[in-house]
């Protein structure tokens, strides 16, 4: 190129979290972040899709040139109805948090659970393998963790939800996969927590958000239990609090949101980051927050 001769100007991939309410996402701070460490051309922004209109929005992004998109609440279900192909956890999950524009169609996945695997055995260091599992809650949420936990071969998962056959009608969806993989899969009302502590007890109810702990016996709690809420916040949840107080590790669901996301990056790019440093700069505001 000669002197005076502008470059041409490469615009970064275009990828949106899509939302309603979105303004509080921390989504883009974080594919900024990882956008930084692995140096890919990523430009990511907020995208406010009226209710009635999330396949309007998703459309005129693709024609726009965006590249994928994050999907939250309440939106997931429409975009799994939206995916020309889904993964086999999107499928399981009956959900999307990831939307992946491909040139022969849309490509939906579903990254929560092994976002919520991986924060559970890499950053807090608790193996799934041989683990004995509570799951709190069969809603959405619970639904889409259930295949990523089975894949790492748990000895035991009990699912217990408050409305009893929400939490049959899951154990029903995925006794299959957990014979698969050698997992004892059983649950129902309250009563089926089995009052000795468990290795892992993940809170996927939506009890957290408005402070309500889900009914389960304190003996499942134990000194060597990681009580994980998927919520997160500035203070520990109730469900934390009532963990630790019972002598349990707790630890709350912002971990999760930072490797859903390095795993939506991973599904777009091809390139995987590195969670753990996004994560202790956005526990560092949430700290600077609560004080
Ligand atoms: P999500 O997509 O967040 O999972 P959802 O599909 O509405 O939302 O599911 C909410 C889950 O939280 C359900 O398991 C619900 O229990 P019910 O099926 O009995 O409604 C559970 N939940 C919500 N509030 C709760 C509370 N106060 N105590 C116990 N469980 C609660």
């Amino acid at each position: 190129m000669s002197a005076g001769e502008s470059k041409p100007v490469v615009r970064a991939d275009r990828y949106a979290v899509v939302g309603n309410p979105v303004a509080h996402s921390k989504s883009p701070y974080i594919h900024a972040q990882f956008a930084l460490q692995t140096g890919e051309r990523v430009e990511y922004d907020r995208l406010l899709a009226p209710l009635d209109g999330f396949v309007e929005h998703v459309q005129a992004f693709h024609a726009a040139g965006g590249r994928g998109l994050n999907v939250t609440v309440p939106f997931k279900l429409e975009a799994h109805a939206l995916a020309h192909k889904l993964s086999p956890r999107a499928a399981a999950a009956g959900a999307v948090n990831t939307l992946r524009f491909d040139a022969d169609g849309i490509f939906g996945d579903n990254t929560d659970g092994f976002g919520l695997v991986r924060d559970i055995e890499v950053n807090l260091g608790a193996a799934l393998e041989g683990a004995r599992v509570l799951l709190l809650g069969a809603g959405g949420a619970a639904r889409g963790v259930v295949l990523p936990m089975l894949e790492r071969r748990p000895r035991e998962i009990t699912i217990v939800n408050r409305t009893a056959p929400k939490a049959h009608a899951l154990i029903e969806q995925f006794e299959g996969a957990a014979g698969e993989f050698g997992c004892l899969l059983n649950g129902g009302g309250p009563h089926a927590v089995d009052p000795n502590p468990y290795d892992v007890i993940v809170n996927a109810t939506a009890g957290s958000l408005d402070a309500a702990l889900p009914e389960c016996d304190e003996h499942a709690f134990g000194a060597r239990t990681l009580a994980y809420d998927m919520m997160y916040g500035a203070q520990h949840t109730v469900f934390m609090r009532h963990a630790e107080a019972l002598g349990a590790r707790a630890a709350d669901g912002l971990g999760m949101l930072v490797e859903q996301a390095a795993e939506s990056f991973f599904v777009w790019r091809g390139v995987r980051p590195e969670g753990a440093p996004v994560l202790a700069a956005l526990r560092a505001q949430l700290a600077a927050q609560a004080a």
